[in-house]
């Protein structure tokens, strides 16, 4: 590694330089393993990445070597668990210590606010990635399959969805809990902001919510039927899909009989904190 390497918080105006080497690093990592990548253009690299550097619920480091960006991080702090990602670093200073370095700034950042645990989602075809993330500490928790296909259109007697309200989000929250031991409220309030967030509504109790059908997004429900309908009644899912538990195997077939395919395979990882889930759930891109 560069002796002159130094990590710094990341700016708002790095995002442009920083989005550069995202995008050309999902690019180079995704179409060498057969994959279209996550991020198809550098629009959307530097979208991701303004976004994020710019959001004080994100916190964001930036690695230069020599006075150049070679790589950035960031992590989300919106909710009681940490979320790490994107993590990338420039395909020409890869491999000799940059990615560790960025990540132990976040980690340590994470063990400064207590966080009681820490999340990533990783694309399981990369061993780089696998071995770096494991020596950090992360267990391989979850496979997951991101699904993508047009939408199904479905109605499920007895749920109603609709869109979530500022309203929603304490029964929302209740139900994370429940399945989760944790609530995501702090990425849901921002979705519900947004107008993306979705509600289920069984017997006039709110069973399931997501904060929107994207790879960006999360959902989670009390059963597979709610989740379901969720899914069900989407206009459509963002991005590369939705990441699906893949040992759901129920919920797994479902998607796969109603047309969803097979873009992706991940893994979810942790360290700290972390309950099996008791109930149906979608990861979003950070977990
Ligand atoms: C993944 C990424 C962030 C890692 O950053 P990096 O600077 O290349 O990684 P580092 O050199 O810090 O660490 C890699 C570690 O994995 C080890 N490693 C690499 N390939 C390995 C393999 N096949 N088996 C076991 N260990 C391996 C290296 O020896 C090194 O370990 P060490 O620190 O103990 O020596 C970077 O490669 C990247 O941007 N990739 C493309 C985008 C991406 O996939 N981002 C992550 C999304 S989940």
């Amino acid at each position: 590694m560069d002796a002159t390497l130094t990590i710094r918080r990341a700016r708002p105006d790095d995002a442009a330089v920083c989005g550069k080497i995202c995008y050309e690093a999902f690019y180079k990592i995704s179409t060498e393993h057969g994959f279209h990548p996550n991020l198809p253009a550098v629009e959307q690299a530097v979208g991701v990445l303004t976004m994020t550097f710019e959001h004080p619920g994100f916190f964001c480091v930036v690695a230069e070597e020599g006075g150049r960006i070679v790589g950035s991080n960031c992590m989300d702090e919106r909710s009681p668990i940490a979320g790490i990602g994107p993590i990338t670093i420039d395909p020409g200073a890869q491999n000799r210590g940059v990615g560790r370095k960025l990540m132990q700034a976040v980690m340590d950042r994470a063990r400064e606010r207590n966080f009681p645990g820490v999340r990533l989602v990783q694309a399981a075809f990369h061993t780089r990635s696998l071995s770096l993330y494991a020596s950090l500490g992360f267990d391989a928790r979850e496979p997951l399959s991101v699904m993508q296909g047009p939408a199904i259109k479905k109605k499920f007697e007895g749920c109603s969805v609709r869109p979530a309200t500022a309203a929603d989000l304490a029964a929302c929250n209740r139900v994370c809990v429940q399945v989760h031991g944790h609530d995501r409220g702090g990425d849901l309030a921002d979705s519900i902001a947004q107008g993306t967030a979705a509600v289920v509504e069984r017997q006039s109790r709110i069973t399931a919510y997501c904060s929107s059908l994207a790879f960006f997004g999360h959902a989670v429900a009390e059963t597979n039927v709610d989740l379901e309908a969720l899914i069900a009644a989407a206009e459509g899912f963002g991005g590369s899909g939705i990441l699906v538990p893949t040992r759901n195997a129920e919920l797994f077939r479902w998607c796969l009989a109603n047309g969803l395919r097979v873009v992706e395979p991940m893994t979810l990882m942790t360290v700290g904190l972390y309950n099996e889930p008791a109930g149906a759930w979608l990861a979003s891109i950070l977990y």
